[in-house]
């Protein structure tokens, strides 16, 4: 079978990690939530949530070396084939990338009118950003880049295609986040920025702050969508899965810190609101941007391929679930099975952006919530925290525990496994049970 190296499995599952949710969603909700306090919740749900599912889907990618499907089966101490039907969460992977895909076609649109003109006020760039959003032809040019380009990288394979591009562009990316925030530390305004991140108000953080940062924490790492533990099955047998997920975890919460400080010493530096929500990136930046010159027009292209950058390399992450899905169930050629699942999120993508146009968005909304918000809320609400509590019961309560312990004991201590084991079992799916029947408004 076609493996990563270690250093290639770590870059690719961060890769997966850092995207639009550490340079775009990390930075508005923590400015939503008030800052630090919000930030101190979020590295919280990381370290102790976050992480030990990371870990649980690692450990079944690598011991078990299948599908997701496949591996609840092989995992599961009897052997029961109804497992199967935990595969459900591959869906997941397909559903996000329809939307994701749009939202990178705005973002390499960005890219593109970056290199003429920047809007000079707030109004401008909202009506601007508006006008992309409702303007079909051109979303539908951007996305059919995105979704090529995705498919044309997944088409070449694991070693190929995913780990060949996440060596390239993940350097490039640490590369432009470095030299933005050399940048910001040269202005005013960083160590405004810095306390506003690092020095908590505790009056700010609420019961949403808290589920918040909780399912910020599950779609950052990619987790409960089965890309984890798809890409764990092409980690080497001997690889420490704890320290692999330590590293990625470590990487992803960096980015998204690194990203939260360059972001707000802009804002801050130009006296721009910190809670603007998801408009941030995208109106209240350039008109900062265009407040620099030619400066500050370099700075607006560098910021938005970063962000493509990161988006990309999450992209062909999410596909790869399925895709290994259908070639091990189906015996399908990677070629065939790329084509059906590319074809299914592109199509996907368009019904998406469609629906935000005004002349299909009636048709394309249903009980007051259009195409593209339905398959967020399909996603962040109902499919990934059901896979989060499968797993973690899973891994609790029908795999054997001497043989997670044998796993663990291999790279580390018995207490970190006693640890691990608890955390998994007992306070994620608690925590995340809460989160769901909150999101569902049942509370
Ligand atoms: N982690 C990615 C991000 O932060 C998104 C993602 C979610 C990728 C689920 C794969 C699976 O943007």
């Amino acid at each position: 079978m076609n493996k990563f190296s270690r250093i290639g499995f770590i870059l690719a599952a961060a890769g997966s990690a850092v995207g639009l949710g550490n340079v775009w969603k990390f930075p508005y909700i923590t400015g939503e939530y008030g800052g630090g306090a919000f930030v101190i919740m979020y590295l919280l749900a990381i370290i102790f949530i976050g992480l030990g599912v990371f870990i649980a889907e690692s450990l079944m990618g690598q011991h078990a070396e299948a599908n997701v499907s496949t591996s609840f089966v092989k995992m599961s101490k009897s052997g029961n084939p109804k497992w199967k039907y935990a595969g459900f969460m591959i869906l997941s992977g397909l559903i996000i990338l329809s939307f994701y895909s749009v939202v990178l076609g705005w973002i390499l649109n960005y890219v593109i009118s970056s290199f003429s003109t920047l809007p000079t006020e707030t109004s401008q760039a909202g009506a601007t950003f508006t006008n992309l959003t409702k303007d079909i032809g051109t979303q539908l040019f951007y996305h059919t880049l995105i979704a090529g380009t995705v498919v044309f990288i997944v088409l070449k394979g694991i070693k190929d295609g995913i780990e060949k591009i996440n060596l390239i562009l993940m350097p490039l990316l640490a590369m432009i986040l470095f030299g933005l925030l050399i940048y910001s530390i040269s202005l005013d305004s960083f160590s405004k920025a810095m306390s506003f991140m690092f020095i908590p108000d505790w009056s700010k953080i609420n019961s949403s702050a808290l589920l918040a940062a909780l399912g910020q924490a599950f779609f950052t790492l990619s987790l409960a969508t089965g890309v984890i533990l798809t890409y764990s099955a092409s980690l080497p047998k001997n690889a420490n899965f704890i320290k692999t997920s330590i590293s990625v975890a470590f990487i992803d919460t960096l980015v998204a810190l690194v990203s939260g400080i360059i972001i707000f010493t802009f804002l801050f530096e130009a006296g721009a609101p910190s809670s603007a929500g998801p408009g941030l990136v995208f109106i209240s930046l350039p008109v900062i941007f265009s407040g620099w010159g030619i400066l500050g027009q370099i700075i607006a292209i560098s910021f938005f391929i970063a962000l493509v950058f990161a988006g990309i390399t999450s992209a062909v992450s999410m596909i790869e679930p399925s895709l290994m899905f259908f070639i091990e169930r189906f015996k399908m050629t990677r070629k065939k099975a790329t084509i059906i699942t590319g074809t299914t999120f592109y199509l996907f993508g368009i019904i998406a952006l469609l629906s935000m146009s005004d002349s299909w968005g009636a048709t394309l909304t249903f009980f007051g919530k259009n195409a593209f918000d339905w398959m967020d809320f399909i996603t962040s609400s109902i499919l990934m925290p059901l896979a989060a509590i499968v797993t973690c019961v899973f891994i609790g309560f029908y795999v054997d525990k001497k043989l997670l312990e044998n796993k663990f004991t291999q790279h580390t201590s018995l207490l970190v496994f006693n640890i691990w084991y608890t955390l998994v079992k007992y306070i994620v799916p608690v925590a995340v049970t809460i989160l769901f029947i909150n999101k569902l408004g049942l509370i």
